[in-house]
């Protein structure tokens, strides 16, 4: 089974992912994690995430396990990390460069142990649409760009970090620019995903409708 869950930052879509993976022991990509490697990778290597060439040359070298390794870095969450992730993101072959081994995971579904899993969830921007078109349910989860930076502050103060709602609103707001205007797999819903606006709906209500639409296709 693979099940994809697409949308724009903060709108829900990690938190609904790992609930799903956990209820049904299903092995979890957040696909946002190879763009933050590489991003991160280049920033601590002082090198300009404005050179597609030089994010290039990272992406292609990028392995699952450095990828692991690097998401214990502060800075791979932090709201540095994101921007730098959705600039290299928007490079159409840094993207291709990216591809299979996100693709891969759902050949060999494993967990964080590596024990096999007998299906994934996915999470990011182009899950339902470039990385698995064939995936067995898509959602789109998303919610207005004020809901969204609310949550984002919230996280950011909650984990002791500083942070200004009116910084973090601009924020969000550029990266849905960039992430939906790209040339290359922007982010927009699958043809055949069920949208979620979790603007006016709680994580548990956004789960139950998941979880109803999951079980139903399990039957
Ligand atoms: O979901 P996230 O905040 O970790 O994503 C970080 C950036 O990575 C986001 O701004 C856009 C990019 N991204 C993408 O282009 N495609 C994906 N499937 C996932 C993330």
């Amino acid at each position: 089974m693979i099940i994809t869950i697409d949308g724009p930052a903060a709108a829900g879509k990690g938190t609904l992912a790992s609930n799903l993976a956990k209820k049904y022991q299903y092995a979890y990509f957040d696909t946002g994690m190879v763009y933050r490697a590489v991003g991160l990778l280049m920033h601590l290597q002082n090198q300009d995430l404005n050179d597609e060439q030089v994010a290039l040359k990272f992406a292609k070298a990028l392995t699952y396990g450095q990828m692991m390794e690097l998401s214990k870095h502060p800075d791979f969450r932090s709201s540095l990390g994101g921007k730098n992730a959705s600039i290299i993101s928007a490079y159409p072959e840094v993207r291709k460069a990216l591809l299979k081994m996100q693709q891969d995971f759902s050949l060999n579904p494993v967990f964080s142990d590596g024990t096999p899993a007998k299906g994934v969830i996915y999470d990011g921007r182009d899950t339902g649409t470039v990385v698995c078109p064939n995936a067995d349910i898509k959602f789109f989860v998303t919610a207005s760009p004020e809901v969204r930076a609310k949550r984002r502050y919230k996280e950011f103060l909650d984990k002791g970090m500083s942070a200004d709602y009116e910084d973090v609103l601009a924020d969000v707001k550029a990266r849905d620019e960039r992430d939906a205007n790209r040339s290359t797999s922007p982010m927009k819903p699958a043809e055949d995903a069920m949208i979620f606006d979790t603007s006016d709906l709680s994580i548990d209500e956004v789960f139950k409708k998941a979880v109803e639409v999951i079980d139903e296709k399990q039957k």
